[in-house]
């Protein structure tokens, strides 16, 4: 059997490759359920993403320059526009017309949440909702996209699992004295997520407490955690004051053991905190679950049998099942 990555089934989403903000410094390079791809803003500052191919000698045009809104290749300097259309040929005769197959192969591209989202098949599927997004009261916050040496099954299992935090947690809010996890009862939540709804009892050491806006050693937090196929997490998390924070997880495979990382913040607060001081605390837990996931190789299993479960994975197992279903693998997956 084919790597899970080269499923035709998740080429039919929507995948987060880079923020907006990446785009401003010049094409960027990424590769997406194995295909290179460039992405870069034209002239009219719309973004375009094409095969990272150069259609006259196959140079990787994210290695080129933007010039003018134009996508230069850097190996005999032909330039592409809107829509990926070949613009000019410096060794050309301009009045000859250019060739008919020299426009960049390109795929579907959109913006939001200050994400750029790739889907390669011909009819993308629908983005993760964050109703919070359109909220005044809300303001987001985006993290820079990170390359993780590990599968995305593995982190979006690791993103729906709260029995590691005890241990993998040890350095930012995991309580090691709570180790136990209550019942999990999965539900739909609100805006298409599918997960469970808990307490946790929290550390709530310096760097937390900007983020938390209480003081105290720990801090009660009301959390759901839910998923979209086949790799968003969305976590929520009310604190007793009435602030709250949401983060969404989103892991894209580069390949079947490589992964783009990256999450976006939206608070309720009052601004006092910084953008950077606000999710300063995540990215610390963030490193904390790639450390552990980087040391665990290969692709993770998606039949149940493989693997060892208890309660308190129900939300993974659950995901595990549908993503197996979205792969057309659910005569494999036998859910004992
Ligand atoms: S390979 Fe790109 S211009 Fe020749
Ligand atoms: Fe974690």
């Amino acid at each position: 059997m084919s790597e899970f990555h080269e499923h035709h089934a998740l080429r039919e989403h929507w995948h987060a490759v880079a923020t907006e903000h990446e785009l401003l410094g010049g094409p960027v390079g990424r590769t997406v359920l194995g295909d290179s791809l460039v992405l870069y803003l034209d002239e009219n500052g719309e973004a375009v993403a094409a095969e990272d191919r150069c259609p006259h000698r196959e140079a990787p045009l994210s290695e080129g320059r933007i010039e003018d809104g134009r996508l230069v290749c850097p190996y005999h300097g032909w330039s592409f526009g809107a829509g990926g259309r070949c613009a000019r040929i410096p060794s050309a005769d301009p009045s000859l017309p250019l060739p008919r197959n020299g426009n960049l192969r390109t795929v579907h591209v959109t913006r939001r949440y200050g994400l750029v989202w790739v889907c390669l098949a011909d009819v993308p599927g629908e983005l993760p909702v964050i109703r919070q997004d359109v909220d005044p009261a809300f303001r987001r916050i985006n993290s820079p996209v990170e390359h993780w040496q590990a599968c995305a099954l593995r982190m979006t299992d690791n993103f729906l699992d709260i029995a590691h935090f005890p241990w993998v947690h040890t350095g930012t809010f995991g309580n090691s004295q709570r180790t136990e996890v209550g019942r999990i009862e999965l539900e739909m939540l609100d805006d298409g997520y599918f997960g469970y709804a808990y307490d946790v009892e929290a550390e709530n050491p310096l760097g937390a407490t900007l983020v938390s806006g209480q003081k105290t050693s720990t801090v009660l937090r009301r959390m759901t955690t839910g998923f979209k196929l086949p790799f968003a997490v969305r976590s929520t998390i009310l604190y007793e004051t009435g602030l709250e924070h949401i983060i969404l997880l989103l892991s894209t495979p580069v390949d079947a053991v490589r992964s783009l990382f990256t999450f976006v913040v939206w608070r309720n607060d009052d601004f006092r905190v910084s953008a950077e001081e606000a999710i300063a605390f995540d990215r610390m837990i963030g490193a904390e679950d790639k450390r552990m996931l980087e040391r665990i190789p290969g692709v993770l299993p998606l039949t149940s049998r493989a693997l060892a479960s208890t309660q308190s994975d129900k939300a993974s197992t659950a995901w595990r099942l549908q993503f197996a279903k979205l792969l057309g693998l659910s005569q494999h997956y036998n859910e004992d």
